[in-house]
């Protein structure tokens, strides 16, 4: 019989963490498919961090369960840890460490690591002399990085991969991201960043408060259509605009003086009309697609960025 579950590398279902009172994840089900990369989007606090570490088999979880590769991370730690290349939020690296000869000892501990020179120079780690306690915030995260891949594993969680690096070094890591995947690697990466989700994920799972509030792909959560976005005084009533929208279409205030228009090329002047007849001037109005900013903002009525 074949298992429907065989192509997840990770299935997570109810899982929760307390901290004391605290409740860090609070009923959190998702599943991230074999050979995908998968972003964690989520405020600070959210509880990106509690979840893949409780994958990593670095923390136990409250209740629920959890597999990777249909394995139980506490348990099985050591069957998966040549698999499994993990990126921490806050490093984990001794910092006495200087950058290639730490990736260059790593990699004795893998069958087929990546070619540890062409690594070091694609992060730009080949000049960087420095010890890790000493190395700039993006070069500690470059390392990280690379060192969370050096062994070619199959299953890769990166803790806000690109946090502090520059932006050409962003698109270096973005690269070898994709590099990974082509590989035939699975990618779970947690993010604050929106276009980092929007280009690298085939799904996104975005949490609040312990709480997975959207799944899927950038596609399914943002639609196709554009969207028109104007600020105004807050608190205005909308009915008469919805009444000028084609079927289907909806107007929003998604955060206080911030309104959204979802409703094609009709909104433009839909908008217009209403607000020269109720005497509105509609600020910094624009079109653009939904992005995952504006999903988010539709769920849980606050802005990502924190
Ligand atoms: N060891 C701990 N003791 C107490 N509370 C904790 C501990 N670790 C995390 N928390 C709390 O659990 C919640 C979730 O934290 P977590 O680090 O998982 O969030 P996150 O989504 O990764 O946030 P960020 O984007 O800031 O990295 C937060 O409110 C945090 O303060
Ligand atoms: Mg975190």
């Amino acid at each position: 019989m074949s298992d429907p579950h065989a192509d997840a590398a990770v299935e997570i279902v109810d899982l929760r963490v307390s901290y004391g009172t605290q409740t860090a994840v609070d009923g959190l089900s998702l599943t991230v498919r074999a050979g995908t990369i998968t972003a964690l989007l989520g405020p600070n606090g959210a509880g990106k961090t509690t979840t893949i570490e409780v994958c990593e088999g670095f923390r136990r979880a409250g209740s629920g369960r959890v597999r990777v590769w249909g394995l139980d991370p506490q348990r099985d730690g050591p069957l998966l840890r040549s698999r499994v290349g993990v990126m921490l939020q806050d490093g984990g690296i001794y910092s006495g460490a200087r950058a290639v000869p730490m990736l260059r000892h790593m990699s004795r501990f893998y069958a087929h690591p990546l070619d540890v020179a062409d690594l070091a120079g694609r992060l730009g780690l080949d000049t960087v002399r420095a010890t890790y306690r000493r190395m700039s915030g993006g070069e500690k995260q470059r390392l990280a990085l690379a060192c969370a891949i050096v062994g070619r594993p199959d299953l890769v969680f990166l803790d806000e991969p690109s946090a502090g690096m520059d932006p050409q070094t962003r698109l270096a890591a973005w690269a070898l991201v994709e590099q990974l995947r082509t590989d035939g690697a699975t990618v779970v990466l947690t993010t604050h960043l929106m276009d980092e989700a929007e280009r690298l994920a085939d799904d996104v799972a975005i949490m609040d408060r312990g709480r997975l509030v959207a799944h899927g792909t950038v596609g399914e959560l943002c639609g196709s259509g554009e969207s028109l976005v104007f600020r105004a005084e807050p608190g205005l009533d909308l009915a008469a605009l919805r009444a000028l929208l084609p079927a289907g279409s909806t107007a929003d205030e998604v955060a206080p003086g911030r309104y959204l228009v979802a409703a094609g090329t009709a909104g433009l002047h839909a908008v217009s009309s209403w607000a020269a007849s109720v005497g509105v001037e509609p600020r910094d109005l624009s079109t653009r697609r939904r992005t995952l900013e504006d999903v988010f903002l539709d769920l849980t009525g606050r802005e990502l960025r924190t």
